[in-house]
């Protein structure tokens, strides 16, 4: 079997060997890597920004409780980063896969700054680090510590966008053809109301986490401990809420500005219940808090009762995302994957046609075949003058092979006066053998 007539660079679907449920697990394995990549992005985040702010605060305000906030979210900060960065592999590597002509299309147009996430992460790794583990050394010069903070969130906080702009390119392919720089895609209002979401989630997510990480601290043996407890939870309550709150009224706007034909197919599937499920469970979550929203202290029941919750409405969320994603994409991988079809068959019919030509038309002889093959005949004939003298007359000369070969190779326009008006040209490439057996030819014509 020869593959000579595929090309090299064609769209084609995913290769399952005719096990077709590897299709749900290769999604599912998406959205579950997606997820887990994206809480420990959104702790990173929102702890990195945190940890800044309470920094500078308990500077200024000379306050050891607050300095010990800032140092306690360094941890959360750390493991995010490298578990998220992680984790990110995976869903990228599931994407590539799945979606290959999509996702490599969008990371193509937004070039060069979607290498962004390269070198934007591990200058942002290092000055968090940098952040960390200076903590006590520049103890007494906070300016220059806080500067540290805040250059490793800005960085942290330019990654999001390049991602965004990225993402939102490749499923909405119908955009490609207005869309080509990277800030062309950053800049649609789609994509910064989606930026504008996820923000707001990533300090929401934080917020759960501050709840949790307050509660256990709450239980600590040092009383400074105890006190930052008391902050992370009060803290957490409202990153928890505000910014949820701000979701419900951005979360459409995200929605809405999808290509009609997404949202169609988005609402047809169903997918919509799962924001209905999403709203409620994170009403239901905030109500949970309301009413002791400004005590200092959390009981065991309300942290587990709303993480719980809140991890089904990230799970919920996710599916949704990935169910807008399939109503964006499938339509266009089917049209993909049948143009691919179409010229396939067309490239496999031309190349079975070109099959059909034979590469030599002349019988006779097999000198005269490769005479022909090699062009010769086209400035000789075996009787007739044309361009050069016939191969009759050349026969008369009485060459031996070798003479003819050493002609072919360096003609001797001189030896026959009467063509010198087109001289033969030096014919290198035509192999010595095929040479030999057209001179013994040659010689027949006598
Ligand atoms: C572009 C036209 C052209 C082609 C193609 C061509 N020839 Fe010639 N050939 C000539 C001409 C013109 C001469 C007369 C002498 C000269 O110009 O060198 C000639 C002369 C010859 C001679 C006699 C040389 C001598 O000095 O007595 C031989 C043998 C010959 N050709 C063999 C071949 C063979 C074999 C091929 C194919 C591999 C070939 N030719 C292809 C034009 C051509």
């Amino acid at each position: 079997m020869d593959f000579n007539f595929i090309p090299g660079d064609i769209p084609l679907p995913l290769p399952t060997g005719g096990f077709e449920f590897l299709h749900y697990v290769f999604h599912g394995l998406l959205v579950v890597s997606w997820v887990v990549h994206i809480l420990f992005i959104n702790v990173l985040l929102g702890a990195s920004l945190a940890s800044v702010y309470f920094n500078k605060r308990g500077a200024r305000e000379n306050n050891p409780v607050l300095d010990r906030v800032a140092y306690l979210l360094t941890t959360p900060v750390t493991i995010s980063e490298n578990m998220g960065a992680l984790w990110g592999v995976a869903p990228l590597l599931l994407i590539s896969v799945l979606y290959t002509p999509l996702f490599y299309s969008a990371a193509l147009m937004n070039s060069p700054q979607w290498l962004h996430i390269i070198y934007g992460n591990i200058v942002a790794f290092l000055c968090s680090y940098l952040y960390k583990y200076t903590w006590h050394t520049l103890h007494e010069r906070k300016s220059l510590h806080v500067t540290i903070g805040t250059i490793s969130v800005l960085l942290f906080y330019t990654l999001p966008p390049v991602f965004m702009a990225t993402v939102q390119l490749y499923i909405t392919p119908s955009t490609w053809t207005q869309e080509h720089t990277f800030w062309n895609a950053l800049f649609r209002s789609d994509t910064l109301f989606r930026l504008a979401h996820f923000y707001l989630a990533s300090f929401a997510v934080s917020g759960v986490f501050m709840l949790i990480y307050g509660y256990f601290k709450r239980k600590a043996a040092d009383e400074t401990d105890r006190a930052a407890g008391a902050i992370l939870i009060r803290t957490g309550k409202s990153w928890f809420v505000v910014p949820t709150v701000l979701n419900l009224f951005i979360g459409p706007l995200a929605l809405f500005h999808f290509p009609a034909y997404g949202l169609e197919a988005f609402f047809n599937s169903g997918y919509h219940w799962g924001i209905v499920l999403t709203v409620i469970l994170s009403i239901y979550a905030m109500t949970q808090l309301a009413k002791e929203f400004m005590k200092d202290d959390i009981s065991a029941a309300k942290v587990w009762t709303v993480t719980a919750i809140m991890a089904i409405a990230i799970i919920s969320m996710a599916t949704i995302r990935h169910g807008m994603r399939i109503s964006l994409v499938t339509p266009v991988m089917a049209a993909s994957v049948s143009k691919s079809e179409a010229f396939q068959n067309e490239a496999k019919a031309a190349y079975d046609a070109a099959k059909l030509i034979p590469v030599a038309t002349t019988d006779g002889p097999r000198g005269k075949q490769l005479a022909e093959q090699h062009g010769c005949l086209g400035c000789h004939a075996e009787r007739e003058k044309l361009v050069g003298p016939s191969y009759a007359d050349v026969a008369q000369r009485g060459y031996d092979a070798n003479k003819i070969l050493a002609l072919v190779r360096q003609p001797i326009p001189s030896n026959w006066p009467t063509f010198a008006e087109t001289p033969m040209p030096p014919m290198p490439d035509v192999p010595e053998a095929d040479v030999r057996e057209i001179a013994v030819w040659i010689n027949t014509l006598k």
